[in-house]
């Protein structure tokens, strides 16, 4: 018998405890899983950024911590973290985000908004181009910049990503590096951030980037609020180098209510919303984990603390 903690807010318990006994259960695991046990005798800890959990000094029998979340950037510098963290690639989640970047980039793309809220009844007859003759870059080709850009190459879009390292992704003009940055946003009509917040990546999108994409593009931001430099970028749109921006994160979230995004009407504000970890995916991923480290098998998903991703 293994002891497994759920280190989350306690609301999340209701949610989790049943997909993860049941992951648990299929996979064979005998395990006493609860939100509270004596810290030296816990085996795993499932755990979410915003728990109460700061200190794992006293886990000192715990083999790793599985994180609930895709961003880690609030856990990497815990310096009382010893010992393996993974993060969640969560079919569920990736699935999510697939979805929302895809509809807002058909948004963009298709130019809906201009017929959604049209106070001057204006006629203007143009049909948007085709998926074809549109470039969007993705920032970032993870888990899921990476299913993101294959979905919208399915639709036909002229679709290319920027990573730290070199990629291969069939159909995806593929750059990377610092040297790699200015050809993957002079291709950015669309550009989407899928981006961790790590020190390297702090304000990729500043003034001087952002004058690099084309003039009029549109950005979805669903990576991490540190991504943008939100003043150059209320610059970029007050000037109309940037068109719109749809924005998923903030630095500070909730957003404050006097934060210029709410009332600037080239963006659009949601509430962290573009992508959920999915209950039952999300505890096969945590119960593979676990059923790893108990066969002797290197975990999955590791999180690399010194890169902070
Ligand atoms: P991954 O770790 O799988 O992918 C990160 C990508 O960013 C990789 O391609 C990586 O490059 C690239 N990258 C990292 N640092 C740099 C750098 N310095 N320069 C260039 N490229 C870099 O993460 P995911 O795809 O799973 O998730 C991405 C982010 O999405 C999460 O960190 C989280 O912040 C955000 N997120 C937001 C959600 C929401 O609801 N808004 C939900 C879930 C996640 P390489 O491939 O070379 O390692
Ligand atoms: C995550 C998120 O990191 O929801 O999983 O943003």
């Amino acid at each position: 018998m293994i002891n497994v903690l759920f280190a989350a807010r306690p609301e999340r318990w209701d949610l989790y405890e049943g997909p993860l006994r049941t992951a648990l259960d299929a996979a064979g695991i005998s395990a006493h899983l609860a939100q509270e046990i004596v810290p030296a005798q816990v085996d795993y800890i499932v755990y979410a950024p915003n728990s109460s959990l700061r200190d794992f000094t006293p886990y000192t029998r715990a083999r790793a911590v599985l994180n609930l979340w895709a961003g880690v950037e609030q856990i990497t510098g815990n310096t009382t973290l010893r010992i393996p963290l993974a993060r969640m690639v969560d079919p569920g989640l990736t699935t999510g985000m697939v979805e929302w970047v895809t509809g807002h980039v058909l948004r963009y793309h298709l130019g809906m908004d201009a017929h959604i809220v049209n106070p001057a009844r204006a006629w203007v007859p143009t049909a948007p181009p085709l998926a074809r003759e549109r470039d969007v870059v993705i920032l970032g080709l993870g888990a899921l910049g990476t299913a993101c850009a294959q979905a919208l190459l399915g639709l036909g879009f002229r679709v290319s990503g920027w990573s730290r390292s070199p990629k291969d992704v069939a159909g995806v003009t593929c750059f990377h590096g610092a040297e790699g940055l200015p050809q993957a946003l002079a291709k950015g009509q669309i550009v989407v951030t899928l981006l961790p917040d790590t020190p390297a990546t702090t304000n990729i999108l500043n003034a001087e980037t952002l004058a690099q994409l084309p003039r009029g593009a549109s950005l979805i931001n669903p990576g991490r609020g540190p991504l943008i430099d939100d003043d150059a970028l209320i610059a970029a749109l007050d000037s109309g180098q940037i068109a719109h921006a749809t924005l998923d994160v903030f630095r500070i979230e909730p957003l404050p209510q006097d934060h210029p995004f709410w009332a600037h009407r080239q963006v659009t504000v949601t509430p962290h919303i573009a992508a959920e970890t999915r209950t039952i995916t999300a505890s096969e991923v945590i119960v593979e984990n676990i059923r790893r480290g108990e066969a002797g098998e290197p975990f999955i998903h590791l999180v690399d603390r010194a890169l902070g991703y």
